[in-house]
C-alpha cells in the first residue's frame, strides 16, 4: 500500500474511533456521563463536537498508532482493531489534546479560519471557546484513564501528556513573546527554536513515546522514537511558518499571514524561505536515520517524514 492510501485508512480508523466515543447524538456516547446530563449538556457538547470533526490531518494519532504498529501491538492487517483496540483510546487521547490546543491558539492568534471552518472563538464566541478548550483536555485525559492497559502504564502515559501539554503552555507563552517583533535580532534564531520544541514538537515526540511506553517499548527505543518525533515536530512547525507565507487559504485552511499580521518572529522571518526550506529538509534527514533500526516496518513513518515537508496543508 502507497503512503497516501496507508495514511488515509489510518485516518479512517482514528475518525472512526472518535466517532464511536463522541457520536453526533450525545445519548449514543459511552462517555455519555462524562459531559453531565444530556438534556442540558447538548450545547456544550454541539460546540465539543464542532471542534473535533473539522477535518484535521490527525498526524498525531497516526504517530502514536505507528509506534505501536513497530512492535507488533495490532493484527496483521490493517484496519481489524485487534490489539490495536487496546492503544486506540491513546492516540484519541492525543488528537484530543491536540485540538484543545486549537481552539486556544486561535483566541490567541485572533484567527477565523481553521480547517477551512470558522474557528470556534468566531462561531461560537471566546468564552466558549475557553471552555470547550478545556473541556477538551479534560477529555484527552479522560480517554487515557478508560485504555485497557495496565495501571503502571496509564499513569506513565498520563504523566507523559501532561508534560508535554505543560510545554505546549510554556511554548504558548513564550511565543505571545514575540509578537511586534518584541524579541531583540541577536535572539531570535535560539528564541524560534526554543518556542517550536515546546509548543509543537514536544507533542508530537510525545505521541510517539506513548505509543511506545503502550507496546513495552525499551528505554533506549522509546528514546529513538521521541527523538524521530521531536525532529519531525520541529520541521513541521518549520513548514507550518513557511506555509502562512506561501500556502493557499483555500487549501491551508487557515488565513495566510497571520503570522505576518502579528509580527511573529517565525523561521522565516529569522531564516528566510530558502533557508527555512533547508532546514526543515536537514532535520527530516535525521528523523529518517533514527528510524534505521526498526527496519521495514517504520517505512511508513518514513514516508511521513517526507510528507511533513512536502505537504500543501
Ligand atoms: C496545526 O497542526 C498546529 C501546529 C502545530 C502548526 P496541524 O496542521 O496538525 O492541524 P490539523 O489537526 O491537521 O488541523
Ligand atoms: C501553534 O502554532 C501551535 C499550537 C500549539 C497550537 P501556530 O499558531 O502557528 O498554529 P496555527 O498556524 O494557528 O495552526
Ligand atoms: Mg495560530
Ligand atoms: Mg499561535
Ligand atoms: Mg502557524
Amino acid at each position: 500500500m502507497d503512503f497516501t492510501n496507508y495514511f488515509k485508512k489510518r485516518q479512517e480508523q482514528i475518525n472512526q474511533t472518535l466517532s464511536y466515543y463522541f457520536p453526533e447524538n450525545l445519548h449514543n456516547s459511552p462517555l455519555q456521563k462524562f459531559f453531565g446530563d444530556e438534556v442540558w449538556a447538548k450545547d456544550s457538547y454541539e460546540i465539543f463536537h464542532y471542534a473535533l470533526f473539522s477535518s484535521g490531518k490527525r498526524i498525531r494519532p497516526f504517530l502514536v498508532l505507528e509506534a505501536a504498529h513497530l512492535f507488533d501491538l495490532e493484527d496483521e492487517k490493517m484496519g481489524k482493531m485487534g490489539k490495536m483496540e487496546k492503544i486506540l483510546p491513546v492516540a484519541c487521547a492525543v488528537e484530543i489534546l491536540h485540538n484543545y490546543t486549537l481552539v486556544h491558539d486561535d483566541i490567541i492568534d485572533e484567527d477565523d479560519l481553521r480547517r477551512g471552518k470558522p474557528t470556534i472563538y468566531k462561531k461560537y464566541g471566546i468564552a466558549n471557546a475557553i471552555l470547550i478548550g478545556d473541556e477538551l483536555f479534560n477529555c484527552a485525559i479522560k480517554m487515557l484513564t478508560i485504555a485497557d492497559l495496565s495501571n503502571e502504564i496509564i499513569i506513565s502515559l498520563i504523566n507523559e501528556l501532561l508534560d508535554a501539554s505543560s510545554l505546549i503552555v510554556l511554548g504558548q507563552v513564550l511565543d505571545i513573546k514575540s509578537d511586534n517583533n518584541a524579541i531583540p535580532s541577536e535572539k531570535q534564531a535560539i528564541y524560534i527554536e526554543v518556542v517550536n520544541k515546546c509548543k509543537t514538537a514536544r507533542l508530537l515526540a510525545a505521541s510517539m513515546k506513548l505509543g511506545a511506553i503502550a507496546s513495552n517499548a525499551q528505554p533506549e527505543q522509546i528514546k529513538q522514537l521521541y527523538d524521530y518525533g521531536t525532529y519531525i515536530g520541529i520541521a513541521f512547525q518549520i513548514m507550518d511558518d513557511i506555509l502562512d507565507v506561501i500556502g493557499d487559504s483555500d487549501t491551508f485552511g487557515k488565513p495566510i499571514g497571520s503570522d505576518e499580521r502579528r509580527q511573529k518572529v517565525t523561521y522565516v522571518s529569522v531564516f528566510g524561505l530558502e533557508e527555512a526550506k533547508k532546514k526543515a529538509k536537514d532535520i527530516i534527514q535525521k528523523a529518517i536515520n533514527i528510524l534505521e533500526p526498526f527496519g521495514e516496518k517504520a517505512q511508513m513513518l518514513k514516508e511521513l517524514a517526507n510528507y511533513i515537508i512536502e505537504r500543501k496543508y
